[in-house]
């Protein structure tokens, strides 16, 4: 599998493509990733909330696979922002994963309602894991343009990425501009809808054409655009196929097309970051 590498603002590189792992039950995860690992994909997003971690890092021990290969994603838990809560969770997550660093740490949400509305302490934590080498990039998820503007002005150092709901359904335009604006990568969630993308006539209508399938086409259409995907699947024939996305072009038509399906906040299909507040 052959996928461009993207660089981020502090010159370390990431894979455009990548596999996620939301909602892959824990029991599972290690031979979810593996087969993953054998289709190609070397860029794994995990997270803490998702209570799979140790499958993620079973599963590259038994790849055989060299740590360097792989790209490694985690995010700090909802109820880990206090600093000292961060630092230790961090320790636990690389035990878990069974590595001395991760390639990209996140804060998975920004709580704005909770902890004195206070991510900047959170930010610091994070920017200290990467001074120590715990993780080689650190960065948000989550993040509103309000919040990326505050981190702006309240730190020195701008998120590597900021990982956010983007699809054809919910363009989430505002935030996609002000990621690009503080420097930071957009990294899109739930890139296939939730595998909705299925159903969508105009996207149906695209893929006919090309004779592809419309999780391909509307993942060619985020690659386009510069955002970095992981979509997630428990079948391997859905690796294979959302892997198969670097050997065709969509014209500027098919992305306007496909641009156009954008329902504005009725498209989004999780939380909404200014009032989630889960712990
Ligand atoms: N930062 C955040 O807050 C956040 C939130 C959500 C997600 N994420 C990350 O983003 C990743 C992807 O998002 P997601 O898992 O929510 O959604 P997604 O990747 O857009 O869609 C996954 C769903 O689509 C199905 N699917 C996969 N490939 C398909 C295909 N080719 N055709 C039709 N259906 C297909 C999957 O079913 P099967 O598994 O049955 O194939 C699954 O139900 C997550 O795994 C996670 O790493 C981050």
């Amino acid at each position: 599998m052959d996928v461009p590498a993207l660089t981020l603002n502090d010159d370390h590189t990431i894979p455009q493509l990548g596999f996620g792992v939301f909602q892959v039950p824990p029991e599972e995860t290690a031979g979810v990733v593996r087969q993953a690992l054998e289709v190609g994909y070397r860029h794994i997003d995990t997270a803490q909330m998702y209570g799979n971690e140790e499958g993620v890092g079973q599963a590259l021990r038994e790849s055989g696979l060299e740590r360097s290969e792989i790209f490694l994603t985690s995010k700090l838990n909802n109820s880990n922002h206090l600093p000292d809560d961060a630092h230790r969770s961090m320790a636990e997550t690389l035990e878990k994963l069974g590595t001395d660093h991760v390639d990209l740490f996140l804060i998975h949400w920004p709580l704005p309602t909770r902890y004195d509305g206070d991510f900047v302490s959170t930010w610091q934590a994070l920017v200290e894991m990467r001074e120590q080498g715990l993780a080689r990039s650190v960065g948000v998820s989550n993040f509103e343009p309000e919040h990326l503007e505050r981190l702006g002005r309240e730190s020195d150092l701008v998120p590597a990425v900021n990982q956010v709901e983007v699809h054809p359904f919910f363009g989430n335009s505002p935030v996609r501009q002000a990621t690009a604006a503080a420097g930071a990568l957009l990294e899109a969630w739930s890139p296939i809808a939730k595998g909705q993308v299925a159903e969508d006539p105009t996207i149906g209508d695209i893929a006919q054409r090309l004779g592809r399938t419309p999780a391909q086409v509307t993942l060619r259409w985020h690659l386009q655009l510069g955002h970095v995907v992981f979509p997630k699947s428990t079948h391997v024939e859905r690796m294979r196929e959302n892997a198969q996305v670097f050997d065709f072009t969509l014209t500027d038509r098919d992305m306007e097309r496909i641009s156009e399906l954008d329902r504005g906040a009725g498209g989004r299909l999780g939380p909404d970051p200014a009032t989630f507040d889960r712990v």
